[in-house]
């Protein structure tokens, strides 16, 4: 999450991070990671907004075109690409609906029963009193924190912590998801522009990395059912972060430090909160945080991971495919192996979010992405693009 004036999110990297990024699939973490060469992480107390601001690390490793994505079944890297503007939307904009590719991507949602929910008028639940009040019946994360049975929440296991960092990607990373072209309360967007967000951030992702993602994690977790249905329709499961039975968010607020709201400490003792929460729960857990900044980035390298990794009793860190279960490879179409995974095949005639015995999201085809057109750019040495949730 971030605030209005924290707004890039359409990271441009060298094509050499953008490999580093695809490196970090080859190495589980087992200790937490040493801070980034050349770079100390701060005192607490000075992590704020407007600190000064270090030069980026150099990138450790890069890999070539063509060499092997270290995710079985996943083809080679794809041949780098210069970024033309024009062959994308614009940045930090809702993509425009009326394009080729969204007109393909929609063709993904027949066959699904897409509930027929007006958009929220923007994602908030002050400003749309009636679909606040109807915020159960819609699945409607924001107002009340209405998740279903698809929706990845925790951490099977207790004591055991999905990392994940949004707004990303940055050199710290292997999971990798979708998490929207320009940032916006998906809830407030029409079908169409949902399919353009989603579609769009996926194809970036698939273009540089040569694999697409088949989960997504919604900006300000600003999910209902429409929202839902239309991510599994295209092939992508929704991961939130933990909620406590009281409401209470697992949410570091360190997008508030970065924009200037909170300080480290005050992030820092949230975190530790969590952490006290997260030891008493019977499952695991998922903990909103970001890598987008120099100041989150400290907050997870220098204090979180650590604190985590040292509580009584420790906690497991694992990336949130591998908590929950999910073969590595299915995290990706590409590699994935699972007729049923992301849900796109239930023959048995749909999924039932609110356990109501009555099947809210009919499934009609088989296999997730059948007209996703996978076009490659040939050309060139420069940069990517992702749009991404990095889970470690
Ligand atoms: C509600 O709408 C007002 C007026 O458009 C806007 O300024 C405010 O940011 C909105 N509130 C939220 C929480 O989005
Ligand atoms: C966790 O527990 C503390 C009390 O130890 C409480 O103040 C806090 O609001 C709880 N919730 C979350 C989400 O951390
Ligand atoms: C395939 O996916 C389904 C639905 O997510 C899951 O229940 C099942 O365990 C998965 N099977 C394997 C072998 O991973
Ligand atoms: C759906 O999956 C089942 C088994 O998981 C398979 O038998 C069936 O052929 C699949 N249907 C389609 C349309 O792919
Ligand atoms: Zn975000």
């Amino acid at each position: 999450m971030r605030t209005q004036s924290l707004t890039a999110l359409f990271v441009l990297l060298g094509a050499t991070n953008v490999h580093a990024i695809n490196n970090r699939h080859a190495h589980k973490r087992q200790t937490p990671p040493p801070a980034a060469s050349g770079t100390a992480i701060p005192p607490i107390e000075s992590i704020t907004f407007g600190m000064p601001t270090k030069s980026a690390p150099t990138v450790t490793a890069t890999f070539s075109p063509g060499e092997a994505v270290p995710v079985s079944g996943a083809p080679p890297l794809p041949t780098p690409f210069i970024f033309s503007p024009a062959d994308w939307p614009e940045q930090d904009h809702i993509p425009p609906t009326d394009s080729d590719e969204v007109t393909q991507w929609m063709k993904e949602l027949d066959g699904f029963d897409i509930p027929n929910l007006n958009p929220t008028v923007d994602g908030s639940c002050v400003n749309d009193t009636a679909a606040a009040a109807d915020a159960a019946n819609r699945g409607w994360w924001t107002c009340g924190g209405h998740t279903r049975g698809t929706d990845i929440v925790a951490c099977p296991d207790k004591l055991t912590w999905g990392v994940s960092f949004d707004d990303g990607p940055s050199p710290y990373s292997h999971e990798i998801s979708v998490h929207t072209w320009s940032h916006k309360h998906l809830t407030a967007l029409t079908n169409e522009q949902i399919v353009a967000e989603l579609g769009w951030t996926r194809h970036a992702i698939r273009t540089v990395l040569g694999v697409t993602p088949t989960t997504m994690r919604p900006p300000y977790g600003d999910i209902d059912d429409r929202v839902r249905a239309i991510s599994l329709a295209m092939g992508m499961i929704p991961i939130m972060w933990t909620r406590t039975p009281d409401g209470g968010q697992f949410d570091t607020n360190d997008w508030k430090v970065a924009g200037g709201l909170v300080t480290g400490k005050d992030s820092f003792a949230t975190f530790q909160n969590i952490l006290s929460n997260a030891s008493v729960i019977d499952t695991g857990f998922i903990v909103l945080q970001h890598d987008l900044y120099e100041i989150t980035v400290d907050l997870a390298i220098g204090y979180t991971l650590n604190a985590a990794l040292t509580h009584s009793p420790p906690f497991i860190l694992k990336p949130i495919g591998q908590c929950s279960n999910t073969l590595t490879g299915n995290l990706y179409f590409e590699s994935n192996q699972n007729a049923t995974f992301p849900y796109t095949n239930q023959t048995e005639g749909g999924y039932d979010f609110d356990g109501d015995g009555v099947v809210d999201f009919k499934t009609g085809k088989g296999g997730s992405n059948a007209g996703f057109t996978h076009s490659i750019p040939t050309l060139g040495v420069t940069l990517l693009v992702a749009i991404a949730v990095i889970m470690v």
